[in-house]
């Protein structure tokens, strides 16, 4: 059995219900394009509410026998899934260049994030244990038990899109839920090729199936979930006001929800920080994905005092980043994901201009490139009257506001609804345990920009949402406490 797959063979152009690759109900198809092109990748199967529900019903089935498999045996079929992803990474990471637009390097280095997600949640699997509750009464035995909740609807963003269904997968799986799925419109391909991989490394069909639907079709299909009492769980990544209504429209069937939402992300910059690592720092977390991350920094607060140096520091740094499309080996920066990522950008850096921003690198677009190009940008004079102040831009883009002392950066950091990650640099030893404490914020990078890791607990407070992927924490999202009391044991 062929076990490393030609990017070509990747490609599936069909739902997967059921062990089977499968053409939507009504015969609906959609385009897959480029991102750096606008040329169309594919044209595949575009689902809807009937797709949705047999997804579903696959997953019904086929619970009772997953629930039951042995922990070590879930275990042994994510570890031959992670082996595949392993083997295919190049191809894998091609295929997420191809039509979400990041570097091949990023491409490739997300297959082996996504992959660490698998790993972990393979050997969780075999750690699932309950608790005996200390003897309260003679002849009673008490104690708790942790069960797969049940059916898990996955639905996912474009900006991650082999890492992101991974790490909602993985943890499923391992806790012995099945699965009903849909990629982001943009980027179905890659999480269509990692369904074929799990597929080949034995996961049971109905156990995971993945539909794709276009933006048009998507409202109907989830709708067919979220309304569904046998689908327990939802688990998203995505903007926060699809979240909100993800949490309305599960009200009635009073779903267990995990949400990954927007952020606005700050990153203060003290003046005792290391200002070279600062700016190092910046560059990872805030260019990572072309700045097309939940967790990027949105505003960036420098004191008064280093603030000039710090802009021009950064802004040399930032002139020098190479924008290519993903196929150039030497790209940092690739396309956008879409035509309306790039007017937002834009709308932010025009507002910001309008009202005294000074432009200290970029601050255009770059149409010579192709369609979704926009050059990388650093903002001086940033305000909290513009929009990228309140709005996350996800784009490549950082405004410098400016402080003057501790109190005042902590109020202007936390003064947003939002409440996924927050950066700060200084060298202070008490600084730091007071600024970590004051932060609201899920995750907290203490001079450092890479947060990234599949052994630590991953999500916001506040408008960010809640629930936790990866780590230790992440598997508990998918499991329930049965309470079981035992008498007449005397
Ligand atoms: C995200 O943008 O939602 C995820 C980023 C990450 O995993 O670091």
């Amino acid at each position: 059995m062929a076990t490393k797959f030609e990017l070509s063979e990747l490609i599936r152009t069909g739902h997967f219900i059921d062990g089977q690759w499968v053409a939507s109900a009504n015969g609906k198809r959609f385009d897959v394009t480029n991102p750096a092109t606008g040329e169309v990748i594919a044209t595949i199967a575009d689902g809807g509410e009937a797709d949705a529900r047999a997804a579903t019903d696959a997953a019904a089935r086929a619970f009772p026998a997953w629930r039951d498999a042995l922990p070590k045996e879930r275990a042994a079929v994510l570890h031959r899934w992670h082996a595949l992803m392993l083997e295919n990474a190049d191809a894998l990471g091609h295929l997420i260049s191809l039509e979400q637009g990041k570097p091949f390097a990023e491409g490739r280095g997300e297959v082996l994030y996504g992959a660490s997600y698998v790993a972990w949640f393979a050997d969780e699997a075999t750690r699932i244990y309950g608790d005996l509750i200390p003897q309260q009464q003679r002849g009673k035995r008490m104690s708790a038990v942790k069960e797969p909740i049940g059916i898990v609807a996955a639905i996912t963003p474009w900006n991650f899109p082999l890492a992101m269904i991974a790490r909602k997968i993985a943890p499923a799986l391992a806790a012995g839920c099945t699965v009903v799925g849909k990629p982001a419109e943009d980027t179905p391909l890659t999480a269509l090729a990692l369904v074929m991989l799990a597929h080949e490394a034995g996961v049971p069909p109905g156990v995971l199936n993945l539909i794709a639907a276009s933006r048009e079709s998507a409202v109907s299909a989830v709708a067919a979930w979220l309304h569904d009492s046998r689908v327990r769980k939802i688990t998203f990544t995505g903007s926060t006001p699809v979240g909100k209504y993800l949490a309305r429209e599960s009200a009635d069937t009073l779903k267990k929800l995990s949400l990954e939402l927007g952020g606005n992300a700050p990153f203060i910059v003290f003046d005792d920080a290391d200002l070279e690592a600062a700016v190092s720092g910046l560059l990872v977390s805030k260019f990572r994905n072309g700045g097309q991350t939940c967790v990027c920094p949105n505003r960036v607060y420098v004191q008064s005092s280093v603030y000039e140096r710090f802009g021009d520091m950064l802004a040399r740094r930032v002139a020098a980043l190479k924008v290519a499309p993903a196929t150039d080996p030497n790209a940092q920066i690739g396309p956008m994901i879409n035509a309306r990522a790039v007017e937002k950008i834009a709308r932010h850096v025009d507002d910001a201009v309008s009202k005294g921003a000074r432009v200290l690198a970029g601050g255009k677009r770059l149409t010579a490139l192709g369609p979704n190009y926009y050059a990388p940008t650093v903002l001086a004079d940033a305000t909290g009257a513009m929009q990228l102040s309140c709005e996350e831009t996800f784009g490549p883009v950082v405004p410098l506001f400016r402080f003057d002392d501790e109190a005042q950066a902590i109020h202007a950091a936390n003064d947003t609804p939002f409440g996924l990650a927050a950066y700060f640099y200084s060298q202070d030893v008490r600084r730091i345990d007071r600024v970590a404490r004051q932060l609201e914020a899920g995750i907290v990078g203490i001079n450092e920009g890479a947060l990234a890791s599949e052994a630590a607990p991953f999500g916001g407070v506040k408008e960010s949402g809640y629930g936790r992927e990866g780590s230790k924490y992440g598997l508990d999202d998918y499991l329930s406490i049965k309470y079981l009391c035992q008498g007449g044991l005397e």
